[in-house]
């Protein structure tokens, strides 16, 4: 019987998790689909009702409108009427109105964190709400000006009790360098723990410990050239960012504090940040996938850890629309690398493009040299887990497989225990495996891969397969029967 890990493919509250009922978007109307729903905010109607006047709405008022016809919702301190939006909620009415009359925003956020509402709502904006949320303790009292180490981070109350302990950061110069120093307390800390962005003066750099993030968030107060370094000792989880001046002058501070500076609340709580990336090559891998690669802007760190994935966001017709894609690597045979300095600036992508869909025909439209919007990094899976491995049995479906790349490589060049790979690989059709030839190859070259398996049919493949599996990650299998049944088959 094949032993499925507690701690399984994707992670409990993935996106790439499958609802418990199976995926949960319903058959919309005809004319309804999220390009109706765009033309009808750009039509002028009045979707809230109010005339374009913004209120300010209470609690009691809220609730009032509770109806299908009449439905507002509160996410994060602003208040939607979603009565037009109903019939093109991709999620269905039942669901939207779980949240009628009331805040929705734990509730949106559980189901679709990354949706870009703001954008997609803001002719169904009806106002705020009375009573703000409340602003993290001291956020006023904060000095305004930045010199050296503060005493301690803004942690909100609950959280400081449970979550990991509060980083904090320093900084000290050189005549010609500016070294940022974030003390995260934590030893399993590396490159991919932090994100660093500097765009004009605005200099932010996010740490992920565990579910919780550490910002480090200033304008800062003299000119930086636009490159940096970013250095890790893990064993004392200290974290060096270092900035290049461009004069050789002596700062008498950091900068100015920036939105959440100095904060560390979970990770949930915190908004989607994005970067522009520029695209700089697409190529045909099978008739409906492409690979597509993102250049990274030079004032920017981020490497996306193995199992992760990013949003992509482009304007569509006036609109933001958002995505989940999981990077690759640039072929199965790239050496895993760790991050080496400079940063690692470009992004793979194997995406597939439908047709019928609403984003992925806008991707690709994209020109060589036009840009889209990448977010941080988000999901759970913990690579480490994977480090005394000796059989890894991998399942896929579709670009599903985009996940099992990285772990692929990872585990091929960095996991010295590892006897064993097996992959199987669920497509509709033979033309639709993605790499074949690259799956193939690896199989012939690298022993321990000699199981790959291209299954083109639906439904269970053949499994006879000889495996004493430890390890089971899961991606894109849609079907729970299907799981269900290879997870009852002897292996
Ligand atoms: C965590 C995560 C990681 C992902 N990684 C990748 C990746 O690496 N590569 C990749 O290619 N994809 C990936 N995806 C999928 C990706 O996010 C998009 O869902 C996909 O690209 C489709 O986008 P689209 O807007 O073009 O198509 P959509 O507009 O979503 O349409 C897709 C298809 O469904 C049909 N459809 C849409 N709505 C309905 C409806 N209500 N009823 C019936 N049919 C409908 C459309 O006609 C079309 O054929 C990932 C998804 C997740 C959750
Ligand atoms: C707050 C209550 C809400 C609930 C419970 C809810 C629930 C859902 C569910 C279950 C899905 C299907 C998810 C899937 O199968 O992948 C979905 C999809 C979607 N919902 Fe909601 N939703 C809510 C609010 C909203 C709001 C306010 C918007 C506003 C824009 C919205 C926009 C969308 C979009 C765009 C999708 C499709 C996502 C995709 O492309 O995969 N939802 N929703």
């Amino acid at each position: 019987m094949l032993n499925v890990p507690s701690q399984s493919f994707p992670g409990p509250s993935s996106q790439q998790r499958v609802a418990s009922g199976g995926r949960s978007k319903v058959p919309l109307k005809q004319g309804r689909s999220l390009m109706d729903w765009i033309r009808l905010t750009k039509s002028g109607k009045d979707l809230t009702g109010l005339k374009g006047r913004l209120i300010e709405v209470t609690e009691e008022e809220l609730k009032k409108h509770n109806k299908k016809d009449d439905c507002w919702i509160c996410i994060r301190g602003f208040v939607y009427n979603v009565s037009p939006y109903m019939e093109y909620h991709p999620g269905g009415e039942d669901e939207l109105m779980r949240a009628a009359g009331s805040d929705g925003t734990d509730l949106f956020d559980q189901v679709h964190r990354w949706v870009n509402y703001e954008s997609m709502l803001k002719e169904c904006l009806v106002g705020r709400m009375a009573m703000k949320p409340a602003l993290p303790k001291d956020y006023h009292e904060e000095k305004k000006v930045l010199n050296g180490m503060l005493p301690q981070s803004q942690v909100t109350d609950t959280l400081a009790k449970e979550g990991p302990s509060s980083p904090s950061y320093d900084w000290f110069q050189t005549d010609s360098l500016v070294t940022i120093v974030i003390y995260t307390k934590q030893k399993d800390i590396n490159l991919d723990s932090v994100i660093v962005d500097h765009r004009d003066d605005s200099f932010r750099a996010e740490t992920v410990i565990k579910d919780y993030s550490y910002l480090v968030h200033v304008a800062l107060s003299h000119e930086i050239q636009e490159d940096f370094s970013v250095l890790v000792v893990e064993n004392v989880g200290k974290i060096e960012i270092v900035l290049k001046k461009k004069e050789n002058t002596s700062w008498k501070c950091l900068g100015h504090p920036q939105e959440n500076h100095n904060s560390f609340i979970p990770k949930k709580d915190t908004g989607l940040f994005y970067r522009k990336c520029q695209l700089v090559s697409k190529e045909d891998v099978t008739h409906d996938t492409k690979l597509f690669c993102l250049m990274l802007p030079p004032s920017t760190h981020l490497e996306v850890p193995v199992g992760q994935h990013v949003y992509l966001r482009l304007p569509i017709t006036g609109t933001e629309i958002v995505k989940p894609y999981t990077p690759v690597c640039d072929s199965l045979f790239s050496e895993f690398k760790e991050p080496v300095l400079p940063n690692n600036i470009y992004i793979y992508f194997l995406i597939k493009i439908y047709p019928a869909g609403f984003f992925t025909p806008e991707l690709d439209q994209l020109q060589i040299g036009d840009y889209v919007s990448v977010s941080n990094p988000e999901g759970n899976f913990i690579i480490s887990q994977l480090q005394e491995l000796e059989d890894l049995f991998l399942l896929a479906a579709g670009t599903g497989f985009t996940p099992m790349v990285k772990v692929l490589n990872y585990a091929l060049t960095n996991i010295p225990s590892l006897r064993k790979v097996k992959l199987m690989f669920f497509n509709k059709t033979e033309d639709d495996i993605i790499w074949r030839s690259q799956l193939e190859k690896l199989a012939f070259k690298d022993k321990r891969g000699k199981d790959f398996r291209n299954s083109a049919v639906p439904g269970p493949p053949d499994l006879r397969l000889n495996l004493s599996s430890q390890h089971l990650l899961l991606n894109g299998v849609a079907n729970r029967d299907t799981f269900h049944q290879l997870c009852s088959l002897n292996f």
